[in-house]
This record gives structure tokens, sequence and C-alpha cells, in this order.
């Protein structure tokens, strides 16, 4: 374990009142898989909470005055873009959103596990994500030959399409495959993210797939019989995606098949 204590100074003029007297340590569990020397360590720094603090702005200022060799990865800051997901005091989470003013003054930041691992906080999940929406074939599949616009964009049932909307919110940021003790399991398992993929596109009137065909490419252990109904991934979805219920119906139709 290589313990090394660093200290943020406060930015000057930074402005927004500092939370009364908190000072927050930071364990970040650190590793380069690319060096042949590294092992990975928990890694302790120090700094001083200030108001409305995120873990997105506690990281940048230990890289910005401290220790610009940390890795993690941001992108837009606000929920959206997926990038900065992590595993918070144990738990996967976006580093973006959450308040350290929510948390006890010593957080452990940990890299999702069951992603590959880039350095530190940084994980490929586009890697993964994209092999599972290649095997899935997650996009739409319009039922005539020959695509044309006007059939893509036909009219449609508001409320059918805030269902389909509502599933289109996944930010791919891995959290519910982090979290599932079926994919630290099953490697090839396609995961909550997947499987909420599959609902998506069934509910699309304009996608050709029968049930039939999504039998083929979920109806096994590595698809919807693999949940085993454990919900943390329901329970740790950012964008509160309802797939607990999703998935249920999914395994209902899936089961349907299989009996015929
Ligand atoms: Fe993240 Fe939720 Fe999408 Fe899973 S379903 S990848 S937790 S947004
Ligand atoms: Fe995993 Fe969610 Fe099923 S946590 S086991 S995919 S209900
Ligand atoms: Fe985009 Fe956190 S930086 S979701």
């Amino acid at each position: 374990m290589n313990e090394v204590p660093v200290r943020v100074v406060p930015r000057a003029g930074s402005g927004g009142a500092a939370a009364p007297g908190r000072r927050l340590q930071l364990q970040v569990l650190r590793h380069n898989p690319r060096d042949a020397a590294s092992v990975p360590h928990w890694q302790s720094y120090e700094l001083e909470e200030a108001e409305g603090m995120t873990l997105f702005i506690a990281l940048g200022e230990i890289r910005e005055k401290l220790d610009p060799s940390l890795q993690f990865d941001f992108v837009c800051r606000a929920g959206i873009c997926g990038s900065c997901a992590m595993v918070i005091d144990g738990k996967p989470g976006l580093a973006c959103r959450t308040l350290t003013r929510d948390h006890g003054s010593r957080i452990t930041l940990a890299p999702l596990p069951f992603f590959e691992l880039i350095g530190d906080l940084s994980v490929d999940t586009g890697k993964w994500m994209r092999s599972m929406s290649e095997r899935l074939r997650g996009w739409l599949h319009l039922k005539q030959a020959a695509p044309d616009i006007d059939r893509i964009e036909q009219p449609m049932d508001p409320e059918l399409a805030e269902r389909i909307y509502e599933l289109d919110r996944c930010i791919e940021c891995g959290c519910c495959v982090a979290g599932c003790g079926t994919a630290r399991m099953r490697e090839d398992f396609v995961g909550a993210v997947g499987l909420g993929r599959v609902a998506r596109f069934r509910l699309d009137p304009r996608d050709a797939r029968s049930d039939e065909d999504w039998y083929a490419v979920v109806g096994d252990d590595d698809g919807v019989f693999g949940c085993m109904s454990l919900l943390a991934c329901h329970d740790l979805c950012p964008k509160d995606l309802p797939l607990a219920t999703q998935i249920a119906y999914l395994r209902r139709a899936m089961a349907r098949q299989g009996l015929k």
C-alpha cells in the first residue's frame, strides 16, 4: 500500500463559501495496467470541501494542483455522457452528479469493475458497449427493405413515443453492468443495458424484428434468462430507467417464445 497524503490549497477567489470546516480525504484506487511495475494501491488526497462541491470538482482540483498523473474521465459534467462513472464508496455512480456533502469526510473511489481498465479511475466502457450493441444489432431495422425518410418519421402514438424515449435516455455509463452479480459471473451477459436496448426496439413499431428473432439473440443465459433479478441495475441507474419492469416484460415474452 502506498499512502501519499497531499493537500489541495483552496483556489483564491473561487467564490462560494466553503462548507464549515470539513476536510475531505479522497482515497483513490490507482493502477496503470500498461506499466509492468505498477501495483494496485490506494492513494490518499486531502482537500477542503467547497460549497456545492461535486466529485468532478474535487478530482479536477487534485489533478490540476497536485497530481497531474491521476487518470479519470469527464466530458459533459452534467450526467449526459456517462464517462465519469466510477465506484463511489462501494457503489457505481456518476462522479459529476455526486455531491461530496452527501458522503462522509472520507470517500473511496475505485474504477468500475468488469470493464477494461485504462488507468486509475478510467475504464473503457465504449469497447464493451460497442461489442454488446453489435451482438444485439441494437439499432433500428426498418420493416421495408429500402428505407425512406417518410417511413422513418411516421407519426407515433405519443404515449408509445414517451415509453421509447424513456429507454433512449440510457447514457451507456456502465453502472448497471458494474453492479450486477450475473455480469461478474458471465462475461458474455448483455447486462441490463443490453436488455433495455432490446426492450426499446421491441416497443418500436417501425422495427422489423419479431419475438422469434429476439429469442435467438437474448433467449439464453447470456441474455434475459441469465438475469437473476438482483435489481442492482434498477437501483443504480443514474437515469432512473425502468429496468426492472422492462426486464420482467422481456423475460415473460421470451419464455412464451421458448414454449412454442
Ligand atoms: Fe447507465 Fe442506466 Fe444505461 Fe445502465 S441502463 S448504462 S445504468 S444509464
Ligand atoms: Fe443484474 Fe439487474 Fe438482472 S442487476 S441480475 S441485470 S435485475
Ligand atoms: Fe458526463 Fe459525468 S461527465 S456524465
